[in-house]
Protein backbone atom coordinates (compact mmCIF):
# COMPACT_ATOMS: atom_id res chain seq x y z
CA UNK A 1 0.00 0.00 0.00
CA UNK A 2 0.88 3.32 -0.71
CA UNK A 3 0.31 6.55 1.23
CA UNK A 4 0.64 10.10 0.38
CA UNK A 5 1.31 12.79 3.44
CA UNK A 6 1.34 16.52 3.27
CA UNK A 7 4.01 17.35 5.96
CA UNK A 8 3.95 20.76 7.59
CA UNK A 9 6.37 22.16 10.09
CA UNK A 10 5.28 25.22 10.63
CA UNK A 11 7.04 27.36 12.93
CA UNK A 12 9.01 27.28 16.60
CA UNK A 13 9.73 24.00 17.41
CA UNK A 14 7.38 22.62 14.69
CA UNK A 15 9.91 21.26 12.46
CA UNK A 16 11.68 19.39 15.14
CA UNK A 17 8.97 17.58 15.93
CA UNK A 18 7.46 17.37 12.90
CA UNK A 19 10.56 15.68 11.71
CA UNK A 20 10.74 13.51 14.69
CA UNK A 21 7.00 12.23 13.86
CA UNK A 22 8.29 12.11 10.33
CA UNK A 23 11.41 9.31 11.30
CA UNK A 24 8.75 6.86 13.10
CA UNK A 25 6.57 7.42 10.18
CA UNK A 26 9.08 5.97 7.97
CA UNK A 27 10.64 3.53 10.67
CA UNK A 28 7.21 2.11 10.61
CA UNK A 29 6.49 2.14 7.14
CA UNK A 30 9.71 0.08 6.46
CA UNK A 31 8.52 -2.42 9.11
CA UNK A 32 5.24 -2.95 7.96
CA UNK A 33 6.09 -2.70 4.36
CA UNK A 34 4.06 0.34 3.35
CA UNK A 35 5.04 3.27 0.54
CA UNK A 36 4.88 6.59 2.18
CA UNK A 37 5.14 9.13 -0.02
CA UNK A 38 5.52 12.67 2.05
CA UNK A 39 5.29 16.34 0.32
CA UNK A 40 6.22 18.87 2.20
CA UNK A 41 4.95 22.49 2.20
CA UNK A 42 4.96 25.68 4.23
CA UNK A 43 2.18 26.71 6.84
CA UNK A 44 1.97 29.48 9.47
CA UNK A 45 4.38 32.45 10.09
CA UNK A 46 7.46 31.23 7.85
CA UNK A 47 4.35 30.88 4.79
CA UNK A 48 3.62 34.49 5.40
CA UNK A 49 6.55 35.33 5.42
CA UNK A 50 7.33 33.58 1.75
CA UNK A 51 3.91 33.80 0.48
CA UNK A 52 2.08 36.75 2.86
CA UNK A 53 -0.91 34.30 4.11
CA UNK A 54 -0.82 31.67 6.92
CA UNK A 55 -1.45 29.41 4.40
CA UNK A 56 -2.03 29.17 0.71
CA UNK A 57 -4.78 27.60 -1.33
CA UNK A 58 -2.65 26.14 -3.25
CA UNK A 59 -1.31 23.93 -0.41
CA UNK A 60 -5.34 23.34 0.67
CA UNK A 61 -5.86 21.81 -2.95
CA UNK A 62 -2.63 19.56 -2.20
CA UNK A 63 -3.93 18.48 1.09
CA UNK A 64 -7.48 17.33 -0.40
CA UNK A 65 -5.73 15.28 -2.66
CA UNK A 66 -3.78 12.98 0.12
CA UNK A 67 -4.74 10.73 2.51
CA UNK A 68 -3.39 12.77 5.38
CA UNK A 69 -2.26 15.52 6.72
CA UNK A 70 0.69 15.89 9.61
CA UNK A 71 0.90 19.54 11.48
CA UNK A 72 3.85 20.38 13.65
CA UNK A 73 2.87 23.69 15.26
CA UNK A 74 1.96 27.17 13.63
CA UNK A 75 2.52 30.94 15.46
CA UNK A 76 5.01 33.15 17.25
CA UNK A 77 5.28 36.15 18.55
CA UNK A 78 6.82 37.87 15.01
CA UNK A 79 3.41 37.21 13.57
CA UNK A 80 1.16 38.05 16.41
CA UNK A 81 0.25 41.45 15.73
CA UNK A 82 0.27 42.07 12.01
CA UNK A 83 -3.00 43.61 11.39
CA UNK A 84 -4.67 41.69 8.75
CA UNK A 85 -8.44 40.73 7.95
CA UNK A 86 -10.29 39.59 10.26
CA UNK A 87 -11.49 36.42 9.42
CA UNK A 88 -9.81 33.67 11.08
CA UNK A 89 -9.21 31.90 8.09
CA UNK A 90 -6.58 34.82 7.15
CA UNK A 91 -5.32 35.12 10.50
CA UNK A 92 -4.05 31.54 11.46
CA UNK A 93 -3.35 29.04 7.95
CA UNK A 94 -4.41 26.24 10.55
CA UNK A 95 -7.58 27.38 10.79
CA UNK A 96 -8.01 27.88 7.43
CA UNK A 97 -6.84 24.21 6.71
CA UNK A 98 -9.29 22.50 9.38
CA UNK A 99 -12.08 25.00 7.27
CA UNK A 100 -11.32 24.40 4.10
CA UNK A 101 -10.52 20.63 4.59
CA UNK A 102 -14.03 20.04 6.70
CA UNK A 103 -12.10 18.79 8.79
CA UNK A 104 -14.54 18.88 11.66
CA UNK A 105 -13.99 16.18 14.35
CA UNK A 106 -11.40 16.69 16.17
CA UNK A 107 -10.08 14.06 18.50
CA UNK A 108 -8.07 15.11 21.47
CA UNK A 109 -7.17 11.74 23.49
CA UNK A 110 -5.05 11.93 26.97
CA UNK A 111 -3.74 9.34 28.72
CA UNK A 112 -2.89 8.82 32.14
CA UNK A 113 1.24 7.90 32.39
CA UNK A 114 2.06 6.35 35.66
CA UNK A 115 5.69 6.87 34.66
CA UNK A 116 4.45 10.50 34.84
CA UNK A 117 2.58 10.60 37.97
CA UNK A 118 4.88 12.87 39.70
CA UNK A 119 4.44 15.26 36.82
CA UNK A 120 0.43 15.71 37.44
CA UNK A 121 -0.74 17.88 40.50
CA UNK A 122 -2.55 14.81 42.07
CA UNK A 123 -2.43 12.54 44.88
CA UNK A 124 -2.03 8.87 44.30
CA UNK A 125 -5.28 7.12 43.66
CA UNK A 126 -6.86 10.15 42.19
CA UNK A 127 -6.01 10.01 38.43
CA UNK A 128 -5.42 6.53 37.77
CA UNK A 129 -7.57 4.70 35.17
CA UNK A 130 -8.48 7.60 33.56
CA UNK A 131 -8.88 8.31 29.63
CA UNK A 132 -10.90 11.45 28.12
CA UNK A 133 -11.31 11.71 24.86
CA UNK A 134 -12.38 15.29 23.90
CA UNK A 135 -14.32 15.34 20.79
CA UNK A 136 -14.01 19.16 19.57
CA UNK A 137 -15.90 20.32 16.69
CA UNK A 138 -13.24 22.30 14.45
CA UNK A 139 -14.74 24.29 12.06
CA UNK A 140 -17.73 26.49 13.11
CA UNK A 141 -18.98 28.33 16.55
CA UNK A 142 -17.62 31.60 17.42
CA UNK A 143 -14.36 30.73 16.47
CA UNK A 144 -15.69 31.10 12.96
CA UNK A 145 -19.22 32.53 12.72
CA UNK A 146 -20.28 35.52 11.01
CA UNK A 147 -20.07 38.51 11.71
CA UNK A 148 -17.24 40.02 13.70
CA UNK A 149 -15.17 42.72 13.63
CA UNK A 150 -13.72 45.54 15.65
CA UNK A 151 -15.62 49.24 15.60
CA UNK A 152 -16.09 52.71 17.46
CA UNK A 153 -19.23 52.47 19.66
CA UNK A 154 -20.05 55.49 21.96
CA UNK A 155 -16.76 56.89 21.68
CA UNK A 156 -14.47 53.68 22.41
CA UNK A 157 -13.41 50.89 20.66
CA UNK A 158 -15.63 47.44 20.43
CA UNK A 159 -15.11 44.14 19.29
CA UNK A 160 -17.22 41.29 19.29
CA UNK A 161 -17.80 37.48 17.70
CA UNK A 162 -20.85 35.76 17.14
CA UNK A 163 -20.94 31.88 18.98
CA UNK A 164 -23.12 30.76 16.33
CA UNK A 165 -23.85 27.27 15.07
CA UNK A 166 -26.50 25.31 12.40
CA UNK A 167 -28.39 22.39 13.72
CA UNK A 168 -26.30 20.96 11.10
CA UNK A 169 -23.21 21.80 12.15
CA UNK A 170 -23.87 20.32 15.78
CA UNK A 171 -26.00 17.45 14.50
CA UNK A 172 -23.34 15.82 12.25
CA UNK A 173 -20.58 16.41 15.08
CA UNK A 174 -23.24 14.78 17.48
CA UNK A 175 -23.68 11.58 15.83
CA UNK A 176 -20.09 11.14 15.28
CA UNK A 177 -20.02 11.49 18.81
CA UNK A 178 -22.58 8.46 19.51
CA UNK A 179 -20.74 6.66 16.74
CA UNK A 180 -17.39 6.85 18.59
CA UNK A 181 -19.09 5.78 21.89
CA UNK A 182 -20.64 3.05 20.89
CA UNK A 183 -17.02 1.56 20.13
CA UNK A 184 -15.82 2.37 23.43
CA UNK A 185 -17.26 2.71 26.68
CA UNK A 186 -20.86 3.37 25.67
CA UNK A 187 -21.22 7.08 27.55
CA UNK A 188 -21.00 10.39 26.26
CA UNK A 189 -20.51 13.74 28.29
CA UNK A 190 -21.52 16.71 26.21
CA UNK A 191 -20.52 20.31 27.36
CA UNK A 192 -22.49 23.60 27.14
CA UNK A 193 -23.65 26.90 28.72
CA UNK A 194 -27.19 26.37 27.71
CA UNK A 195 -28.16 28.78 31.26
CA UNK A 196 -26.67 31.63 29.70
CA UNK A 197 -26.48 31.34 25.39
CA UNK A 198 -28.83 30.46 22.81
CA UNK A 199 -26.65 28.68 20.58
CA UNK A 200 -25.81 26.46 23.49
CA UNK A 201 -29.64 25.50 24.33
CA UNK A 202 -29.31 24.61 20.58
CA UNK A 203 -26.27 22.57 20.85
CA UNK A 204 -28.05 20.56 24.02
CA UNK A 205 -31.49 20.35 22.10
CA UNK A 206 -29.70 18.64 18.90
CA UNK A 207 -27.52 16.70 20.71
CA UNK A 208 -30.64 15.12 22.66
CA UNK A 209 -32.44 15.07 19.76
CA UNK A 210 -29.34 12.71 18.28
CA UNK A 211 -29.47 10.59 21.40
CA UNK A 212 -32.83 9.49 21.02
CA UNK A 213 -31.26 7.74 18.09
CA UNK A 214 -28.35 6.10 20.51
CA UNK A 215 -30.69 4.60 23.35
CA UNK A 216 -27.91 2.46 24.26
CA UNK A 217 -25.85 5.41 24.95
CA UNK A 218 -25.64 7.15 28.42
CA UNK A 219 -25.55 10.62 27.49
CA UNK A 220 -25.14 13.18 30.70
CA UNK A 221 -25.11 17.37 29.61
CA UNK A 222 -23.14 19.61 31.43
CA UNK A 223 -22.63 22.98 32.04
CA UNK A 224 -19.03 23.78 30.89
CA UNK A 225 -17.94 25.45 34.03
CA UNK A 226 -19.05 22.38 36.16
CA UNK A 227 -17.95 19.88 34.42
CA UNK A 228 -14.34 22.17 34.64
CA UNK A 229 -14.54 21.53 37.68
CA UNK A 230 -15.41 17.72 37.93
CA UNK A 231 -12.84 16.58 35.41
CA UNK A 232 -10.31 18.81 37.78
CA UNK A 233 -11.86 16.86 40.49
CA UNK A 234 -12.04 12.86 39.53
CA UNK A 235 -11.05 12.51 35.81
CA UNK A 236 -11.65 8.83 35.74
CA UNK A 237 -15.74 9.25 36.08
CA UNK A 238 -15.24 11.04 32.53
CA UNK A 239 -14.79 8.82 28.66
CA UNK A 240 -15.66 11.13 25.95
CA UNK A 241 -16.16 14.94 26.14
CA UNK A 242 -18.43 16.16 23.31
CA UNK A 243 -17.77 19.95 23.04
CA UNK A 244 -17.69 23.31 20.98
CA UNK A 245 -14.99 24.60 18.65
CA UNK A 246 -14.26 27.02 21.76
CA UNK A 247 -14.48 24.56 24.97
CA UNK A 248 -12.82 21.88 23.21
CA UNK A 249 -10.07 23.86 22.92
CA UNK A 250 -10.01 24.85 26.40
CA UNK A 251 -10.95 21.24 27.63
CA UNK A 252 -8.50 19.52 25.38
CA UNK A 253 -6.11 21.46 27.39
CA UNK A 254 -7.46 21.10 30.89
CA UNK A 255 -7.85 17.31 30.70
CA UNK A 256 -3.98 17.20 29.69
CA UNK A 257 -3.46 17.71 32.90
CA UNK A 258 -3.70 14.33 33.36
CA UNK A 259 -1.11 13.23 30.79
CA UNK A 260 1.42 15.08 33.08
CA UNK A 261 2.36 17.40 30.48
CA UNK A 262 0.97 19.24 27.23
CA UNK A 263 3.82 17.73 25.21
CA UNK A 264 2.21 14.61 25.60
CA UNK A 265 -0.98 15.03 23.39
CA UNK A 266 -1.79 14.22 20.16
CA UNK A 267 -4.59 15.23 18.23
CA UNK A 268 -7.02 14.26 15.13
CA UNK A 269 -9.10 16.88 13.12
CA UNK A 270 -10.88 14.00 10.80
CA UNK A 271 -13.05 14.86 8.05
CA UNK A 272 -15.38 12.05 8.37
CA UNK A 273 -15.98 10.42 11.84
CA UNK A 274 -13.67 7.64 12.44
CA UNK A 275 -15.68 5.02 11.38
CA UNK A 276 -14.43 3.55 8.39
CA UNK A 277 -11.32 5.23 6.82
CA UNK A 278 -11.23 9.30 6.24
CA UNK A 279 -8.81 11.93 5.59
CA UNK A 280 -7.23 13.47 8.68
CA UNK A 281 -4.99 16.25 10.00
CA UNK A 282 -2.56 15.69 12.95
CA UNK A 283 -0.91 17.75 14.80
CA UNK A 284 0.27 17.73 18.93
CA UNK A 285 -1.82 20.03 20.83
CA UNK A 286 0.63 21.92 21.98
CA UNK A 287 1.75 25.17 20.24
CA UNK A 288 5.51 26.61 18.57
CA UNK A 289 6.91 27.15 22.00
CA UNK A 290 9.14 29.87 20.53
CA UNK A 291 11.18 29.62 23.88
CA UNK A 292 12.31 26.30 22.64
CA UNK A 293 13.91 26.41 19.57
CA UNK A 294 17.40 24.86 18.60
CA UNK A 295 17.55 23.80 22.55
CA UNK A 296 16.93 20.29 21.33
CA UNK A 297 14.34 19.85 23.70
CA UNK A 298 11.18 19.66 22.41
CA UNK A 299 8.82 16.84 23.59
CA UNK A 300 8.37 14.67 20.30
CA UNK A 301 5.21 12.38 22.09
CA UNK A 302 2.56 14.36 21.21
CA UNK A 303 3.73 14.34 17.46
CA UNK A 304 4.65 10.86 16.95
CA UNK A 305 1.24 9.74 18.91
CA UNK A 306 -0.42 12.17 16.11
CA UNK A 307 1.26 10.03 13.56
CA UNK A 308 0.09 6.67 15.56
CA UNK A 309 -3.16 8.19 14.63
CA UNK A 310 -2.63 8.79 11.44
CA UNK A 311 -2.17 5.03 10.76
CA UNK A 312 -5.16 4.18 12.50
CA UNK A 313 -7.84 7.21 11.21
CA UNK A 314 -6.23 7.53 7.74
CA UNK A 315 -4.26 4.21 6.76
CA UNK A 316 -6.85 1.74 8.45
CA UNK A 317 -4.44 0.37 10.63
CA UNK A 318 -5.19 0.29 14.32
CA UNK A 319 -2.91 -2.06 14.75
CA UNK A 320 0.30 -0.20 14.15
CA UNK A 321 -0.92 2.15 15.99
CA UNK A 322 -1.28 0.48 19.11
CA UNK A 323 2.28 -0.60 18.28
CA UNK A 324 3.29 3.14 18.75
CA UNK A 325 1.26 3.43 22.21
CA UNK A 326 3.13 0.73 23.42
CA UNK A 327 6.42 1.46 21.92
CA UNK A 328 5.79 4.97 23.52
CA UNK A 329 5.43 3.07 27.01
CA UNK A 330 8.31 0.97 27.18
CA UNK A 331 10.26 4.54 26.23
CA UNK A 332 8.96 5.91 29.09
CA UNK A 333 9.25 2.88 31.22
CA UNK A 334 13.03 3.09 30.96
CA UNK A 335 13.01 6.67 32.04
CA UNK A 336 13.90 8.28 28.15
CA UNK A 337 11.80 11.95 28.60
CA UNK A 338 12.34 15.05 27.76
CA UNK A 339 12.70 17.54 30.55
CA UNK A 340 9.23 19.50 30.15
CA UNK A 341 7.80 15.45 31.27
CA UNK A 342 10.41 15.22 33.95
CA UNK A 343 13.35 13.95 31.95
CA UNK A 344 17.02 14.90 30.56
CA UNK A 345 16.71 13.28 27.38
CA UNK A 346 16.71 15.34 24.11
CA UNK A 347 14.04 15.34 21.40
CA UNK A 348 16.42 13.05 19.47
CA UNK A 349 16.74 10.74 22.14
CA UNK A 350 13.31 9.89 22.58
CA UNK A 351 13.08 9.61 19.34
CA UNK A 352 15.26 7.08 18.42
CA UNK A 353 14.53 4.87 21.50
CA UNK A 354 11.10 5.25 20.20
CA UNK A 355 12.57 4.18 16.20
CA UNK A 356 14.26 1.08 18.52
CA UNK A 357 11.47 -0.19 19.72
CA UNK A 358 9.81 -0.14 16.36
CA UNK A 359 12.80 -2.31 15.02
CA UNK A 360 12.19 -4.83 17.44
CA UNK A 361 8.16 -5.67 15.77
CA UNK A 362 8.67 -8.99 14.54
C1 LIG B 1 -5.14 24.17 19.15
C2 LIG B 1 -4.58 25.56 19.13
C3 LIG B 1 -5.17 26.30 17.94
C4 LIG B 1 -6.66 26.40 18.15
C5 LIG B 1 -4.57 27.66 17.66
C6 LIG B 1 -3.08 27.58 17.40
C7 LIG B 1 -5.26 28.36 16.51
O1 LIG B 1 -4.81 26.20 20.32
O2 LIG B 1 -5.02 23.46 18.15
O3 LIG B 1 -5.67 23.78 20.19
O4 LIG B 1 -7.18 27.31 18.80
O5 LIG B 1 -7.34 25.52 17.65
MG1 LIG C 1 -5.51 24.86 21.89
Amino acid sequence: MKYTVLALAGDGIGPEILRAGIDVANAIAKKADLELDIIYDLIGGVCWDKHQTFCRSKTVSVAQKTNAVLVGAVGGPKWDTLKIDVLPEERDGLMKLRKEMRAFFGMRPVKYYPQLHDQTPYARGKVENSEIMVLREMCGGVMFAQPRGKKNKKNQRYAYDTAGYTETEIRQFAVGGFELARLRKNRLVSIDKSNVMESYRLWREVVQEVSREYKDVEVKHLYADNCAFQIAMNPAQFDIVLACNFLGDLFSDLAGIISGGLGMLPSASLCEPPIGVTQGIYEPVHGSAPDLIGAGIANPIGMILSVGMMFDYSFGRKDLSERIEHAIQQVLDVGCMTPDVGGAASTDEVTKKVIKEIQKWP
